[in-house]
């Protein structure tokens, strides 16, 4: 296992606010980073905004400012966002940065004087939805199939870029590393484009149409196509922060984005990468489209979920564990708001949160709070118990590194049930009436407590803030939380005192 490793999410247009599609990539990432971290791996995590082309330009035109101004405004309520989201990370990049700019056209110069970019004309249908050029085989019915509108046709003397000379080097790599793209349904579909011809890639715009760009450092008259500078992100902003250790990084570099940027990501940017004698990102990981009923949710078809919305009707965790739970990545998932308060009142309401506040409420009620001894070495059903924490560890571990989110917290979530069944096996509430059998409750609880302080651990990632809580009633200390795991009752000394129990996740009553 790599001690070092890189994660990034797309870097978002600004045309548009945050909702619940860049959430969830941004998530997916944030869960990750903090896995990672607490496998006591160096992690680096970058995210942040795609502030040229002329998708921008005209969003700004449209307000009547300058796209700059526009740019830092949007871009501010990214960078917000994800701080009030607690997204941990390390570096949030702009293209409008100083630094990008210069390593984009350090790359654009080598590449140029490589010979893989010429100057010539070329004629074809612009999306600028999507800000690429499409071949007719791609459209559907004569239009683009994530935006539904009709691409423009646009003619104009360019740069063009010699992706060509570096196809076969990537289908090569491609079929050598099988994990390079998955699931293998986008790999297969990569490998679909790679069998035909790739055309050359346009990778500038005249100034005299669009002047919102990083200026080619080898024609003022022309500005960088919006994806080469793009791109080029996800080595600037590693090499700003990281400097010359930055390789060490690069070489666990795992890109996550959803299916509408495969193209970009699998085919320009390795044939960049290719071309500026770059090694080639490690691992793409591409999942699906939350959709809102039948169409993708997105700000041009004016159906989405906000983040923040989410986070202040029903908390932030819940939020993220609905993404997490019901999308299985590389699959398209449907949002809607039942569906959302079901699971959120069945597995947070009345699972983890009611077991926590019932073991908690017990303890403070019998035992005023304070952790009673251990009476001998685990066995039988207390046994069974720890058992279950224990395969839900090794479970959630090998699907987090599969990206399998939702069957992570399925394993984690049957721990959490084999409390419940273990609570109602041994009935510390009935057999506190019985004299003789308190130091067994106090045994039993000091178990449940410990089974709590394991569940915080295993849902940290997901969850950060419930884990925080829990480990604060639970009055542990907070780095608890990362590895090594506690051993089980040893976590806790005898006269430990567990705070009241508070509610994590109020129940969402339903107005009929
Ligand atoms: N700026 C480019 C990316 C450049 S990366 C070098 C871009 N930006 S975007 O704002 O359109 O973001 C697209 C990404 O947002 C998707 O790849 C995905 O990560 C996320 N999503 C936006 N809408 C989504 C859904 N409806 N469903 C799932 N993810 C979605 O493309």
């Amino acid at each position: 296992m790599p001690e070092k490793i890189y994660f990034t999410t797309p870097i978002y247009y600004v045309n548009a606010e945050p909702h619940l599609g860049h959430t969830y990539t941004t998530v997916v990432a944030d869960t990750l980073a903090r896995f990672h971290r607490s496998m006591g791996r160096e992690v680096f995590f970058l995210t942040g905004t795609d502030e040229h082309g002329d998708k921008i330009a005209q969003a700004a035109d449209l307000k009547g400012i300058d796209p700059k101004e526009y740019a830092d405004h949007i871009s501010g309520i990214f960078r917000s966002t994800w701080e009030t989201c607690g997204i941990s990370n390390d570096h949030f990049i702009r293209t409008t940065d100083d630094y990008h700019r210069n390593f984009v056209q350090e790359v654009l110069q080598k590449v140029y004087d490589s010979g893989d970019i010429y100057f010539g004309e070329y004629g074809g249908k612009y999306c600028t939805g999507c800000e690429r050029f499409y071949a007719d085989r791609e459209l559907v019915d004569g239009k683009c199939p994530d935006h539904e509108t009709e691409p423009e046709w646009i003619k104009e003397e360019n740069y063009f870029f010699r992706m060509g000379n570096y196809q076969e080097a990537l289908l090569r790599h491609i079929e050598d590393n099988p994990d390079f793209i998955s699931p293998v349904g986008y790999k297969n579909e990569v490998l679909g484009l790679l069998r035909e011809p790739l055309e050359d890639l346009c990778i500038s715009r005249p100034k005299s149409r669009l002047s919102w760009g990083i200026e080619l450092p080898f024609d003022s008259n022309y500005v960088c196509y919006v994806w080469f500078d793009a791109l080029l992100n996800y080595l600037s902003g590693l090499t700003h922060v990281k400097g010359p250790a930055y390789g060490e990084f690069w070489a666990h570099s795992h890109h996550l984005i959803a299916k509408d940027i495969v193209k970009p990501h699998a085919v320009f940017w390795p044939t960049i990468l290719l071309a500026a004698g770059f090694p080639l990102y490690d691992k793409l990981h591409v999942h699906g489209y939350w959709n809102m009923g039948e169409s993708k949710m997105s700000k041009s078809l004016g159906n989405v979920i906000r983040p923040l919305e989410m986070r202040e009707r029903f908390g932030l965790d819940g939020f993220r564990y609905f993404l997490l739970r019901d999308m299985a990545f590389g699959m398209d998932s449907s949002f809607t708001e039942d569906a959302f308060i079901t699971r959120f009142n069945a597995d947070l309401s009345n699972g983890l949160g009611n077991l926590a506040s019932r073991v908690l409420a017990m303890q403070n009620k019998y035992f005023e709070g304070r952790l009673a001894p251990m009476l001998g070495p685990l066995e039988g059903g207390d046994l069974a118990l720890r058992e279950a924490f224990t395969t839900a560890e090794e479970k959630s571990k090998a699907h987090l590194e599969g990206l399998a989110f939702h069957l992570a917290l399925e394993d984690i979530w049957k721990a959490l049930a084999a409390c419940d069944k273990y609570v109602v096996e041994t009935a510390p509430f009935k057999l506190w009436k019985d004299e003789s059998q308190r130091a067994r409750v106090g045994e039993i609880l000091h178990i449940l407590c410990d089974a709590l302080r394991h569940a915080a651990r295993l849902i940290e990632p997901f969850m950060p803030e419930t884990a925080q809580r829990l480990a604060e009633m639970l009055d542990t200390d907070p780095g608890c939380l990362a590895e090594p795991a506690p051993v089980w009752g040893e976590t806790f000394s005898p006269g430990h005192e567990v705070a009241k129990p508070q509610t994590l996740f109020p129940r969402i009553e339903v107005r009929s």
